[in-house]
């Protein structure tokens, strides 16, 4: 502790030589120089990045953090130049280096040691594209498989890099960042100047490293940390008449995620995984919306959008859980009126030499199953012209693939449902939960056959007719440019939220999608209020209240008595009037079944044998923080200033002697007059 303060405060003096060195220079080669941040931001490199941060559970800590209060500021030194670290170094990394540097951490302790901080270049020199990249296990949350073989690798290049604890703070500089900072280091280079060093400092000092709280009971006790999870959303199609004495029809349920994970916080896209999945579902629900048949069908369509999944399948979990509870935000659905659950997972990578391919993974023989399974092949007959094959999952596999499905089983093993993927034995997403999985990574026309194959099995099993009805089925179609819409919205910064799409429902808090699941900071709630809401759910809120919302009877303007009369307010946030629709659609709180919100606080539950999976649950939490920042700027070495020093001793000590022997030599001339 006192030896980084003492580091800093070296750091800052070295910092005001800089400035005044800086100054008389600046002001001598030019005079545009006028103000106080013109002249910072000379000596400044203004470089942005994403930060990996600190995340707790029950028994312990991953992710990255500043080991102590204050920042760290230490030179930059490239990964491939540092065979050891003699000091506290910012080591800069390729891409390609990231799984070597961690497996050197992890086995080096002296290397560990000596690292200050990491910055991670951004993908444009990625070389081993092919070869994939994923910090995820091999087995992603194993411990909520149904089935026990787990060490089964679905991820077989998972490295597991994201579930460690690093005492150091790691950003991924941006494209441009990435820039700078090589031209900063070629520039030093090239001057041969040795007595200037390129120093980056960063501040990522967690308010649970402060505390000194490190795990979850602790910092929630503390309040230093926020547990992650957020607002999964449902809706049915035809809306559910809740005020019906009828018990209703049995229901199907088709079921995405929306939230991702990666080794950085803000760049967890997931494009193929999950979100691939949610665009499929959305557009299948948009086809699906044009018939007017839809009302007098057999079965009852439910569509489920979970977030919270990568990190302990909150959703799902939390889910089940209300429906125990039976209370307001699952209203009007019943357990045993579950049929059939149709899971869409990673379906943007099913394109291969001409045929879109996927694989039908299921929960096991029924007769639920069977049909389903005769639902996607009649599906895909209707589909022949566009070379969409699908194909059931090996039998090898010990089970489904890590999905929603899984709580859905551990809940009930007899559940009867299936998983649609772009894979068989093993993931086809060579980028799992990292911040790689983007929308380079998927094809759109993969996300059209995925989208079009649930849109008519939904339609096959929810109207249950036995005759072919060719033309009936013909007639639903995905909207491809509303698939590509989607995927500019939820999967690029440009045009990103700010879309024409999510602008006409929601006002979105920044353009830049991620996936990140976030935390929930206030009391979960069936009616949460907008601001506690993330922007991804908040616009899947809105869709499907639009689209599961027959044409008629929308009212331009909300009023009081729009729920009552079973409506929801959609685009309420854009220009505060609202539009008043007949549907039932609702958000879910996603959090921890092993938390509870009491008079403002968070309690960790005691784990609870009803409860099987929430005695596996982590309890994740994030640990709050002031502001994360990064800077890159020069700094005189330690040589030159130890040069200036003798150069002033010298000259002090010369000017001396001098004085001396002028004395002397005076006096003796004085003496001789
Ligand atoms: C919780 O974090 C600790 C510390 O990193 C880790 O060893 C443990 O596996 C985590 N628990 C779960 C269930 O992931
Ligand atoms: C790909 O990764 C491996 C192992 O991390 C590394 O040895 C190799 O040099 C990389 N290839 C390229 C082209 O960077
Ligand atoms: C809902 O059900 C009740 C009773 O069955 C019926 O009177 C009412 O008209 C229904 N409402 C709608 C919107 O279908
Ligand atoms: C759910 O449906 C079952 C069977 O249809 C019925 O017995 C039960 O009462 C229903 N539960 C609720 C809460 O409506
Ligand atoms: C499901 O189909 C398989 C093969 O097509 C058949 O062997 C099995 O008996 C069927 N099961 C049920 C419950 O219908
Ligand atoms: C379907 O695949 C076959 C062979 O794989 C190919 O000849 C044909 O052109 C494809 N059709 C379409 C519409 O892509
Ligand atoms: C995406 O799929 C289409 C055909 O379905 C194919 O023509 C195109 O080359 C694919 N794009 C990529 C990037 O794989
Ligand atoms: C398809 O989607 C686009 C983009 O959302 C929209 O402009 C267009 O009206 C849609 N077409 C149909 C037939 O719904
Ligand atoms: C365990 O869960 C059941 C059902 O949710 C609940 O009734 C019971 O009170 C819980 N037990 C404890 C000790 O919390």
């Amino acid at each position: 502790m006192d030896k980084r303060s003492s580091s800093t405060i070296m750091a800052s003096s070295f910092l005001l030589f800089l400035f005044l060195f800086n100054f008389q220079l600046s002001l001598a080669e030019t005079n545009l120089m006028q103000s106080v941040p013109d002249l910072q931001n000379s000596m400044y490199k203004v470089v942005d990045g994403d930060a990996c941060v600190r995340l707790l559970n029950l028994s312990g800590e991953i992710g990255c953090s500043n080991p102590g209060r204050e920042k760290v500021v230490a030179p930059i030194i490239r990964f491939r130049d540092a065979n050891s670290l003699s000091r506290s170094s910012a080591v800069l990394l390729s891409l390609n280096e990231i799984q070597d540097f961690f497996i050197r951490v992890s086995t080096d302790s002296t290397f560990a040691r000596n690292v200050g901080g990491v910055l991670v270049e951004s993908k444009a020199d990625f070389q081993n594209m092919s070869k994939g990249f994923s910090p995820a296990h091999t087995f992603p949350q194993a411990e909520f498989s149904p089935y026990k073989n787990t060490n089964y690798k679905w991820n077989p290049i998972g490295s597991g890099i994201l579930w460690n604890q690093y005492d150091f703070p790691v950003f991924l500089l941006s494209e441009s960042s990435t820039k700078t900072i090589q031209e900063v280091s070629e520039e030093i280079l090239k001057r041969q100047r040795s007595y200037t060093t390129v120093v980056a400092e960063f501040d990522l000092v967690m308010q649970t490293v402060k505390a000194g709280t490190h795990d979850s009971e602790s910092c929630l006790k503390e309040e230093t940390c926020f547990p992650l999870g957020g607002y999964s959303v449902w809706s049915s199609l035809p809306p559910l008449n809740i005020s019906s004495s009828d018990q209703g029809k049995p229901i199907i349920l088709a079921v995405a995620s929306m939230d991702s994970a990666s080794f950085f916080r803000d760049k967890s896209l997931g494009a193929d995984s999950p979100i691939s999945g949610l665009i499929a579902l959305l557009a299948a629900v948009d086809a699906l919306s044009h018939l007017e048949a839809i009302d007098g069908f057999n079965k009852q369509l439910v569509f489920l959008v979970f977030t919270g999944e990568a990190w302990g399948y909150l959703g799902s979990r939390r889910f089940l859980h209300e429906l125990d509870l039976q209370s307001d935000a699952v209203k009007g659905l019943n357990t045993s009126l579950f049929e059939m659950i149709i899971e869409v997972g990673s379906v943007g990578k099913g394109f291969n030499e001409g045929v879109t391919s996927f694989h039908v993974h299921t929960t096991g023989v029924s007769s639920a199953t069977n049909k389903t399974l005769d639902a996607l092949n009649h599906a895909q007959d209707s589909l022949k012209s566009r070379n969409i094959s699908i194909s059931s999952a090996a039998a090898s596999n010990p089970g489904i693939p890590p999905s929603s499905l899984m709580s859905f089983l551990n809940k009930n093993p007899i559940t009867s449902g299936v998983v649609l993927e772009d894979f068989d034995t093993i993931f086809s997403n060579k980028f799992y939960h990292s911040h790689l999985d983007d929308s380079s990574n998927l094809n759109s026309s993969s996300i059209v056959a995925a989208a079009s194959l649930l849109a008519r099995t939904l339609y096959v099993l929810t109207s249950d007719t036995k005759d072919d009805s060719k033309s009936a089925l013909a007639s639903v179609n995905v909207n491809v440019s509303l698939v590509e819409q989607l995927m500019g919205c939820l999967l690029e910064c440009e045009p990103g939220l700010s879309c024409e799409l999510v602008k006409n429902f929601i006002a979105p808090s920044s353009t830049c999608p991620s996936h990140y699941v976030g935390v929930i900071s206030d009391e979960p709630s069936s009616t949460p209020s907008p601001e506690y809401i993330g922007d991804v759910s908040r616009f899947v809120w809105n869709f499907l209240a639009d689209k599961t919302s027959p044409p008629k009877g929308k009212t331009p303007v909300c009023s009081e008595d729009c729920s009552k009369k079973g409506g929801v307010c959609t685009r309420a946030e854009v220009d505060g009037k609202g539009i008043c629709v007949f549907s039932t659609t609702r958000y879910v709180p996603a959090y921890s079944t092993r938390l509870s919100f009491e008079s403002g606080t968070w309690n960790v539950l005691p784990p609870n044998s009803s409860d099987p999976m929430g005695m596996h649950d982590p309890v994740w939490t994030e640990s709050n923080w002031n502001a994360i920042g990064l800077r890159v700027y020069t700094v005189q070495s330690a040589a030159y200033d130890r040069l200036v020093l003798l150069g002033g001793i010298a000259i002090t000590g010369g000017a001396y002697l001098a004085i001396i022997l002028t004395r002397a030599f005076v006096a003796k001339i004085l003496k001789q007059d």
